[in-house]
């Protein structure tokens, strides 16, 4: 019988930065990568230009993450058409900006929704079937501002990227015996698009010059390199770990 490629769902895979470059790292490793996105036109634009680069089908779903019926849907019909899912990489994030003085109820919620909420959603439909396919690997895409004291991010998005790191570690506790690691990567600032339009010059340079330590932005390859090693048998004896991508932030305490 011949013997299936990896499966691997990524959210949020549709955007400028982070997501795409995940799905498309794991597309070259070989896996049979499940693009999925809130954005369902640019989903399937992304889908078949990935289709295009490695020369085999790319499934697409549309995909919010904060539509539970729709993410036990999408985990459920993944697992069936493809005989198992191994690999989940949690991307989708969402934040804004407003001082805990000032921060309306709906911000708030809406990032704990997306950030946190989202995560787990999509764990507590993808662990059944990862666990029925003899173990896997789920990545959830944390962020420095876990554990910075800063004001950069907002209340509600540290909050919410701490929260992951904690489902991460009770996660990864429950599922080791069943052969499914659990991890985090917690990202510094990585350059897109997006961000290039909304953050002005000075943000980017200041990054550089209070914070990395190596000379240059974090690009979305440097968090995918990560996320592909976690996602690999190289990293078979990881679990409930934190991975920083920050160009050094940390090392500078
Ligand atoms: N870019 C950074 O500097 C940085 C730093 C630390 C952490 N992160 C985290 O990395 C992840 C990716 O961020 P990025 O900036 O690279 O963006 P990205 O381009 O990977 O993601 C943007 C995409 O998210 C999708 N999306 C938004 N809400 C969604 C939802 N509810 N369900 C499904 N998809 C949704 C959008 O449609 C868009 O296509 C996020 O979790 C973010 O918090 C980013």
């Amino acid at each position: 019988m011949a013997t299936r490629r990896r499966v691997a769902l990524v959210t949020a895979a549709a955007g400028a930065g982070i997501g795409a470059a995940v799905a498309r790292r794991l597309a070259h490793d070989g896996l049979d990568v499940v693009v999925t996105d809130a954005h369902q036109r640019r989903c399937q634009e992304f889908a078949d230009a990935l289709a295009g680069e490695v020369g085999r089908e790319i499934s697409v779903h549309h995909l919010d993450v904060t539509d539970h019926d729709q993410v036990r849907a999408v985990m459920s019909e993944v697992a069936a058409a493809k005989g198992g899912l191994d690999v989940l990489v949690n991307n989708a994030g969402w934040s804004r900006i407003e001082p805990v003085a000032e921060m309306s109820l709906a911000t708030w919620q809406r990032c704990l929704d997306v950030d946190l909420t989202g995560t787990f959603v999509c764990m507590r439909f993808a662990l059944p079937a990862m666990i029925d396919s003899g173990g896997g690997s789920i990545i959830n895409i944390s962020s420095i501002a876990a554990w910075e004291m800063s004001t950069e991010h907002g209340a509600a998005y540290s909050a919410a990227k701490e929260g992951v790191l904690a489902l991460t570690r009770v996660a990864a506790a429950e599922n080791g015996a069943h052969g499914v690691r659990v991890n985090a990567v917690a990202p510094g600032l990585i350059y897109n698009d997006f961000l290039r339009r909304i953050y002005p010059e000075e943000f980017f340079d200041d990054y550089l010059s209070r914070k990395a330590v190596l000379d240059r932005i974090g690009q979305p390859d440097d968090v995918a390199g990560m996320v592909s090693f976690l996602a690999s048998d190289e990293a078979s004896y990881v679990t409930g770990e934190v991975f920083t991508v920050s160009g050094g932030v940390s090392a500078r305490g």
